[in-house]
């Protein structure tokens, strides 16, 4: 493993010239090979760590308040042949240092919600954890991009705890409702399937199509906000579950099941 750490090029001091790479044996290209591995490992890990973040959020909001403002979960790990593509595009320095300094999306994650109200609620759970730190914020949702793209952006440092250390690692994480995602996965389409060059015909159409998502977001948000949750009759598992003997509780004999209202034995 040392020897993989010699091996890390540092800013400056690499030789990329030609005559000095063709030495380069196989064994150094093995083991140049599991450092990019092992760096790229972190950035799964990191995804990891988010995702169980997530999750346990929308677990326990979902038991607190009868509400799950998730709707679903994504995530990708930038392949790394993109990401080489990325420090070519942007002139950023070749080397690991350079791309664990300038390329904060290795690691995506993706949280689609039903109601826009929902997305600050995830935002400020998420950003509110301790080991949790906001680099960068992007509301696309109030400033809309010109194409009608809309999604809030957090890139996110989380502590990744390895075997032998840890690291801060950048997490791009993006929250947005169906509607917007509907829209952007259909635009990423297009926008693929012309190779950039949408043609202003489509153009047009995304952006009114993105105005009719905008809308609809904000007329089911309208709905939702109307629905009285506490008038919410759903019986829970728990209504069945005789918890007297660990709280010394005795039922009231008025109650009629289902639901039984526990009450506590008066005081002498
Ligand atoms: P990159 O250099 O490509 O990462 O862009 P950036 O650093 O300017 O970040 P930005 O926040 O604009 O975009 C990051 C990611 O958001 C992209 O990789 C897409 O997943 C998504 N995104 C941004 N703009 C659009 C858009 O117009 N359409 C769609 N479908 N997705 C977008
Ligand atoms: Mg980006």
């Amino acid at each position: 493993m040392n020897r993989v750490r010699a091996l890390q090029p540092t800013p400056g001091a690499h030789d990329h010239s030609p005559g000095n790479q063709d030495r380069v044996s196989i064994d150094d290209v093995r083991a140049l090979r599991e450092q990019f591995f092992d760096f790229m490992l972190g950035y799964k890990f990191a995804i990891d760590e988010i995702t169980t973040k997530i999750n346990i959020l929308r677990e326990d909001f979902n038991n607190t308040h009868e509400y799950n403002p998730i709707e679903h979960v994504g995530s990708r790990l930038k392949s790394p042949e993109s990401v080489l593509e990325k420090v070519q595009r942007k002139n950023y320095p070749m080397n690991l240092a350079s791309i664990r300094e300038n390329v904060l999306d290795i690691a995506g994650v993706r949280v689609v919600c039903s109601f826009i109200s929902d997305i600050a609620l995830i935002r400020d759970m998420l950003v509110g954890q301790e080991d949790i730190t906001l680099l960068e914020e992007r509301d696309y949702i109030t400033h809309r991009k010109p194409n009608g793209y809309q999604s809030l952006h957090l890139i996110v440092s989380i502590p990744v705890f390895r075997s032998n250390r840890t690291d801060r690692m950048p997490v791009e994480i993006q929250i947005r409702t169906i509607a917007m995602d509907f829209w952007a996965s259909l635009e990423h389409k297009i926008y693929y399937k012309y190779s950039g060059e949408v043609p202003s015909n489509l153009q047009s159409d995304l952006a009114q199509a993105a105005e009719v998502a905008a809308q609809l977001d904000e007329k089911m948000e309208a709905l939702h906000s109307q629905v009285d949750r506490t008038a919410d009759t759903q019986h829970s598992p728990l209504d069945s579950l005789d918890l007297s003997k660990l709280y010394g509780l005795t039922a009231d004999p008025a109650d009629t099941p289902p639901g039984p209202r526990i009450s506590r034995p008066r005081p002498r």
